[in-house]
């Protein structure tokens, strides 16, 4: 994981290094480092914390310099302390480096540097990359850039780099393969930015270059950027690309925390996401994506989704959409596991991929192994651009916005929307739904956004609920049918950033070993609404009060049953069972954001965590 951010121009660098890292520090945020060139030498500032504690180190040094790079830090090689923070620099002191991803053969080339007199100050693969490069151009006699090739062709791993030579004080040289890198181009070239996303230049400029993996760009001030194939050494021209990123929406907007906001933005976000697509009065579901490619989804046998994390949620959703919308079969795979299992596919297969992110590592191997064994792979992605868009053969984006909190709210629902457009379509097309079906899920759909808005409102009553069970060690939650994966991912949400151990559980399940875990003390959430399996959810209500756990459900309005029951009940607007979970899933999403508030936890940046996982 990690952020980047680099500046090389006629402004001051350190400020625009500061906030650009700020913005990325949904990437990682165990420590943080910049340096900047002040026309003599390189002047490294670096610190185990948050660019907080960065900026406070800064606040009693007058450097300055017109070009720096900075990075914030999620670890992989060494604990995060002051020295094993980024950047790093070579021995002579010459050369200095920020890195995103991981170095693997970093063990047998730091050997052969230290058999050549080499002294290594941390435990990071990445200050072997900096030597590397040092050695190869005093070796090759060959100046930064060629140094910076030739070193990466020795490199095993996955990396987005940005270095830095006091001897070429006007150049950077980045590189890329795996993680991410885009490129800022100011007026007539006079200045350039970098970054693992564009959102550190978004005030600057709205022209930007994204590298392909295995490329290379030396920037030069005041005269142009050169971007060559790494292995091959070929020069590629790539297209400027103009950034509808806007300052607004990555800022918080008055809202306390991005997750917050994220939280709110769900009603606009649904709508973004089926806005042009979905069509109810024509009764259509337009999608370009799968639209070009009828005659493979229709033909397929079988859909296999791969995604991680919350991502891996929304499959869930998407298997019981398929099959019930569409009779399509389907199989919801974790990418890491997918990738590494020897799976079965074949070119009748369809591979849907979900990642908010589009950069998640084992996504993309999964994606790459997929493509291999000659399956057609659909991406659905947040950030445009991003590598799983990029290596998809088709796609669809959700249209959530940018989501900065660690914890993914947002992107869950657009992603279950997408899902539920392509589950319609397909359902529609190959018969399993009639034109009348169609055209009611079709006019239900478009009711979801205000019944989210609805929801939202319930805020009040949620963070009571909040405070009763802030303080609980374990929770349980529950669902069945479409819900199940909501139980999932309410558990997920509350365990990412309260640190309260929570676990999903299929409702049915909970007698096969939960059920012992049951005391006075275990809030259990149930999602019992009124579509699907009510009665049997009901039992399980009922054996859970036997044996004295605290029942908080989440209902459908209107509902008596539970209610006489259920210690706390959170009423959600009517809908069908297909959509229940773009419902069911606010409440949980606020309850865990309130718990975490009440303990005095960082919503946003939960210990341990980041938001783009670049690393298997
Ligand atoms: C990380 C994030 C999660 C996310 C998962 C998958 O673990 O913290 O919020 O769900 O990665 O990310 P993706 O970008 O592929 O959806």
């Amino acid at each position: 994981m990690c952020g980047i951010t680099g500046y090389i121009g006629f402004r001051e660098a350190k400020p625009i290094i500061i906030k650009g890292l700020q913005r990325l520090e949904y990437r990682g945020y165990d420590s943080a480092g910049i340096f900047l060139f002040d026309g003599k030498k390189l002047n490294v500032s670096k610190t185990k914390g948050k660019v907080a504690d960065l900026e406070k180190i800064l606040e009693n040094k007058s450097t300055k310099g017109n070009i720096g790079f900075g990075h914030t830090r999620w670890a992989t090689h060494g604990v995060p302390n002051d020295i094993n923070s980024h950047p790093h620099t070579s021995q002579s002191g010459k050369i200095t480096i920020v890195h995103n991803g991981i170095i693997e053969n970093y063990d047998t080339l730091k050997k052969e540097l230290i058999s050549r007199g080499y002294v290594f100050q941390s435990d990071t693969d990445t200050e072997v990359l900096v030597n590397l490069i040092e050695e190869i151009k005093k070796k090759h006699n060959v100046k930064l850039g060629k140094a910076v090739q030739l070193a990466l062709t020795n490199v095993v791993g996955a990396y987005a780099i940005a270095v830095f030579d006091v001897e070429k004080p006007n150049e950077l040289v980045v590189a890329r393969l795996g993680s991410p890198i885009a490129i800022g181009i100011g007026k007539d070239n006079s200045e350039f930015f970098i970054a693992s996303d564009a959102s550190p230049f978004i005030e600057y400029t709205k022209n930007a270059i994204y590298l392909e993996d295995e490329e290379m760009a030396v920037i030069k001030l005041n005269r142009d950027i050169r971007i060559r194939k790494i292995k091959s050494d070929s020069l590629v021209k790539h297209d400027i690309q103009e950034l509808t990123l806007s300052l607004e929406q990555i800022e918080k907007g008055g809202y306390d925390h991005f997750m917050l906001k994220e939280i709110h933005e769900q009603p606009k976000a649904i709508i973004d996401t089926y806005r042009g697509r979905m069509l109810p009065d024509e009764g259509l579901i337009k999608m370009a994506g799968i639209d070009d490619n009828i005659d493979r989804f229709l033909n397929a046998k079988r859909i296999i989704i791969v995604a991680c994390g919350t991502s891996w949620h929304a499959g869930l959703v998407g298997e019981y959409l398929f099959e019930d919308l569409a009779r399509i079969p389907v199989e919801v795979e974790y990418a890491s596991e997918f990738r590494y299992r020897n799976p079965i596919i074949t070119e009748n297969d369809i591979v849907i991929a979900i990642s908010q992110s589009g950069e998640t590592a084992d996504t993309l191997a999964a994606i790459k192994l997929a493509k291999s064994k000659g399956a057609f792979v659909f991406g659905v992605c947040n950030v445009v651009g991003s590598s799983i868009a990029r290596e998809t053969d088709a796609g669809a984006y959700t249209h959530a916005g940018p989501e900065i909190g660690v914890a993914s709210t947002k992107a869950f629902t657009t992603q279950i929307t997408v899902l539920s457009l392509i589950a319609l379509k397909l359902g529609k097309e190959n018969g399993s739904l009639s034109t009348s079906d169609f055209r009611a899920y079709l006019h239900t759909m478009q009711l979801i956004p205000s019944k989210v808005e609805k929801l939202l409102k319930i805020d009040a009553q949620v963070k009571h609920i909040a405070s009763v069970y802030k303080d609980s060690k374990n929770c349980l939650y529950l669902g069945r049918g479409f819900n199940f994966p909501v139980a999932l991912e309410g558990a997920l949400k509350l365990k990412e950033i309260s640190y309260i151990h929570a676990e999903g559980y299929p409702a049915a399940e909970m007698k096969h070993g939960p059920i012992a875990l049951i005391d006075e003390n275990m809030p259990i959430f149930v999602i019992a609404t009124n579509k699907g399996h009510y009665e049997k959810v009901v039992s399980n209500i009922q054996e859970i009060k036997s044996r004295a756990g605290k029942i908080i459900a989440i209902v459908t309005e209107g509902d008596v049953t539970v209610k006489a029951i259920a210690d706390h009940v959170i009423e959600i607007p009517d809908t069908e069972e297909a959509f229940t979970p773009l419902l069911t899933t606010i409440p949980l999403q606020l309850l865990s954001y309130h718990i975490a508030l009440m303990l005095d936890k960082n919503v946003d940046q939960p210990r341990n965590l980041a938001k783009a996982v670049t690393v298997e």
